[in-house]
């Protein structure tokens, strides 16, 4: 087998920048290729540690320009993509929903097609390729106030106390409909069906993962466990959506990046969906 060459793209990010360390440490025999625009979610001293790593390229490119994305793949020879780059704060979705369309869905239609074109120029074609797209489960909507029959609540808060209501009993499964709400689901839900399509109709092999809430060390400040500690040191009021009966599953980042090497590098022929999450706790 030749070099294994994977694009990382978003790989400043928050997660990103965890896979991308993953990546490049625990195999020093593949080469590691960080896409990213570097926008204000971007953030290179993320990974200071594995800069000078061998394995290890930094390009700044924006995945929407398609031109320099076919570059790209030629260049680094790339056989592998874990596609993570995404506007990803839902709050500045709904005050700028074009920004999401433009880069969650047609960044990464611009990703498969250069992927696409690429890997069919080659003598072997998708063989030993993999398209994988870290999605999310806001793609589902949102997890019901649920608490079934006979069990028990694990525990009541005052929005709940009065019904003894229990709280995140169900999970997203990969069968669960579709439902997004919110300008930022709605991108990545139309980017995972562009994901879907492609396998479905060229044969590219691809895998989407609709991730729960991730928390961990180099997160933007304005998602919400960074941004209540911050303003918990600050003494700020803490901003709840509603009554703050939101459900979330959280999942340690570096979980997350675990799980991405399971289900994506060891499964073969990769599944072509699975959600991924890790009940800690729910709200
Ligand atoms: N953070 C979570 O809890 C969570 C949960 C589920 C799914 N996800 C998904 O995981 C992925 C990563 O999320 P995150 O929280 O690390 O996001 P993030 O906002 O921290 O990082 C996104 C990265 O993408 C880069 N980027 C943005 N637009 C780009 C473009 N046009 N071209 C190239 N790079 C660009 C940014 O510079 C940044 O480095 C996203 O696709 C997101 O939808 C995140």
């Amino acid at each position: 087998m030749g070099a294994i060459n994977i694009l990382i793209t978003g790989g400043a990010g928050f997660i990103g920048s965890h896979v991308a360390r993953l990546f490049v440490n625990r195999y020093p025999e593949y080469n590691i290729v960080n896409l990213d625009k570097l926008t204000y979610a971007g953030n290179l001293a993320n990974l200071k540690d594995v800069e000078g790593k061998p394995n290890y390229t930094f390009v700044k490119a924006d995945i929407v320009d398609i031109d320099r994305i076919r570059e790209i793949f030629r260049e680094y020879d790339i056989n592998g993509v874990i596609h993570l780059a995404a506007e990803s704060h839902v709050d500045r979705s709904i005050k700028d929903p074009f920004t999401f369309a433009r880069t969650n869905v047609m960044g990464t239609l611009s990703l498969l097609q250069a992927a696409k074109e690429y890997w069919e120029s080659l003598p072997e074609k998708f063989e030993g390729k993999l398209f994988y797209h870290i999605s999310t489960d806001e793609v589902y909507g949102a997890l019901e106030l649920t608490h079934p029959e006979g069990v028990p609540a694990p525990f009541t808060t005052k929005a709940s106390s009065e019904d003894n209501m229990a709280y995140g009993t169900e999970f997203f499964l990969e069968t669960t409909k579709y439902n997004p709400h919110s300008p930022y689901s709605a991108s990545k839900a139309s980017s995972d069906h562009f994901v879907r399509a492609y396998n479905d109709t060229y044969g590219m092999p691809t895998l989407v993962t609709n991730c729960s809430n991730n928390y961990g060390s180099y997160q933007f400040p304005e998602k919400l466990i960074p941004l209540f500690i911050n303003n918990i040191r600050h003494g700020k009021p803490l901003p709840v959506y509603g009554k703050g009966e939101n459900v979330r599953d959280w999942l340690f980042v570096e979980d997350h990046g675990i799980s991405t090497i399971r289900t994506g590098w060891t499964t073969s022929p990769p599944a072509n969906t699975s959600t991924v999450t890790k009940r800690m706790s729910s709200n």
